[in-house]
């Protein structure tokens, strides 16, 4: 106990260390006087999935990775609202305690609204330059109120999913695509820096948890679980139909039905390829979830994931 007690304490030091090292300023690191254009690409084909929509030009296929990068930002936004909220409620147990997880944590919280800073700076670019008629519908307050009233456990399993696909995506698609636009590509390699330490403190506060509870207790976070995921793909339904819409009206010409099918079915296994089903395989999430629960509570999960996972 004693030893693992010193691990997590160094654990946390490291995550303050590797937070100052990295440290970073919206205007100075990121955006350095810069602007989108709309000549640029902005999420990678291996996200935007707009390969599978081959009836459209090359110009309507940049067009839709300018469109899903601003629902990317507008996304790591939202989440970032419950996220937050939920950092700072657990810093409340390293008040009077360890005072590394404590600067650990509160820098992470400092990050998350730097974070939402920036992508609000993204979105306000996008709209200087792209057609006006561009809506994200879901409501960042609201969802987080939603997403709080669950158990903290499966609010920290959410967080940790996140946070460990943000960091792939920028590792897997990101940092390797040339043909990006160079201050789309910055504002997730700066983003990706802060997530790679903030994985930690999940992973850590996520275990010191989950140590606290019954099996009964851990059974019923599951399910909540389960339901946090449903609710993000609630969303990705919305936004996906919005973007479509948005993107249809900004076309000069319209679509033949089939194809506008094919789009909105194109756009939403993009998005659920995005925000769940490349984050279920990353190895590092299937072994901190995987330690926490039952192969049978395992089995409920993939049940469950299984109509978004089919359709991604
Ligand atoms: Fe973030
Ligand atoms: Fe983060």
């Amino acid at each position: 106990m004693t030893i693992n007690v010193s691990i997590e304490k160094t654990r946390y030091a490291k995550c303050v260390a590797a937070s100052k090292r990295v440290h970073w300023t919206i205007d100075e690191h990121v955006i350095r006087g810069r602007d989108l254009t709309l000549d640029d690409t902005f999420l990678p084909s291996s996200l935007s999935k707009v390969a599978d929509l081959d009836f459209l030009t090359a110009d309507e296929k940049r067009f839709m990775s300018q469109v899903q990068g601003r629902t990317y930002a507008n996304i790591f936004g939202l989440v970032e609202r419950f996220i937050n909220a939920k950092i700072l409620e657990v810093t409340t147990d390293h008040w009077l305690g360890d005072q590394d997880a404590l600067e650990a944590l509160v820098r992470f919280s400092n990050e998350e609204i730097k974070h939402q800073e920036l992508f609000r700076r993204v979105e306000a670019m996008c709209a200087d330059i792209m057609p006006a008629g561009y809506r994200f519908l879901p409501d960042p307050n609201g969802v987080a109120k939603a997403v709080l009233s669950k158990s903290t456990w499966s609010v920290l399993a959410l967080t940790c999913f996140i946070e460990i696909f943000v960091l792939s995506h920028y590792k897997q698609a990101i940092d390797s695509d040339d043909s990006l636009s160079p201050l789309f590509k910055d504002v997730f390699m700066y983003h990706a820096r802060d997530e790679a330490q903030h994985i930690i403190a999940d992973e850590l506060e996520w275990e010191r948890v989950h140590n606290a509870m019954s099996p009964l207790a851990v059974d019923a976070a599951v399910d909540d679980f389960i339901a946090l995921v449903g609710a993000v793909d609630d969303i990705l339904q919305l936004q996906a139909a919005a973007d479509v819409e948005y993107f249809c009206s900004s076309m000069n010409g319209g679509l033949y039905e089939e194809n506008l099918a094919r789009l909105k079915q194109g756009v939403l296994a993009a998005y659920r390829w995005q925000y769940i089903a490349s984050g279920v395989g990353v190895p590092r999430f299937q072994e901190a979830l995987g330690a926490k629960i039952k192969p049978q509570q395992f089995e409920r999960i993939s049940a469950a994931l299984a109509p978004i996972m089919g359709s991604a």
